[in-house]
């Protein structure tokens, strides 16, 4: 069984074009710039609004949750704050964990997103993590394909898992299984 402070210290990864930095307070207006891009918020099926006070707190509370770690996705070449990813809903006992990653719609399509997934997943992979698992909107088939590109595979539907805008959306289950 793995500790249940895992993510206790969350390190720095480096892609070719990319950090991936611990994310904390000094990310706030690229994170409420996500929390308002209406198309990553569809894309993700998240309904909720968040006040600046909400996701200052939010950001300042993370070096303390050490059972899921959370990192800005940062371009190097500018140092532009494109997005942000998460391994989180951590099971120690079962080695698994939850993968979450939403890029600025103006950076999608670029090899970003499969550029952090794999980071993240040979991260958790090499954390002791045996299974990496996400759902993935029908409707959002670039996720499928980055996801696809990093090693996740496609376990299970759950069908009109989301209702948005009147109209019912299936839930792609994805999976990475260390030995798989
Ligand atoms: C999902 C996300 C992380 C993917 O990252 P990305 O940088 O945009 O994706 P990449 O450029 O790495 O890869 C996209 C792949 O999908 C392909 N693709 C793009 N549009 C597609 C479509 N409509 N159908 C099928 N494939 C498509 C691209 O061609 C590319 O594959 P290829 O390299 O084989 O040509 C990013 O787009 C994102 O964060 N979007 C907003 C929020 C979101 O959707 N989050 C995920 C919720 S589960």
């Amino acid at each position: 069984m793995l500790p249940d402070d895992l993510f206790r210290t969350v390190p720095a990864l480096r892609t070719d074009r990319l950090d991936l930095v611990p994310l904390g307070p000094e990310h706030l207006e690229g994170t409420l710039a996500l929390l308002s891009d209406p198309e990553a918020l569809r894309l993700t099926g998240t309904r909720q609004s968040f006040s600046r006070e909400a996701v200052i707190a939010w950001l300042g509370s993370l070096s303390a949750q050490h059972d899921r770690a959370d990192w800005a996705v940062i371009r190097r070449e500018d140092g532009a704050h494109i997005g942000e990813v998460v391994l989180n809903d951590v099971s120690p006992e079962d080695e698994t964990t939850g993968f979450r990653i939403a890029l600025s719609i103006e950076h999608a399509g670029k090899g970003y997103g499969t550029e952090t997934t794999r980071a993240v997943v040979a991260f958790a992979l090499e954390a002791g993590l045996h299974r990496v698992e996400l759902e993935v909107y029908a409707f959002n088939p670039r996720a499928v394909r980055a996801y696809e590109k990093a090693g996740f595979v496609v376990e299970g539907r759950r069908r009109d898992a989301l209702l948005w805008e009147g109209e019912r959306v299936d839930a792609i289950m994805m999976a990475v299984v260390a030995d798989g």
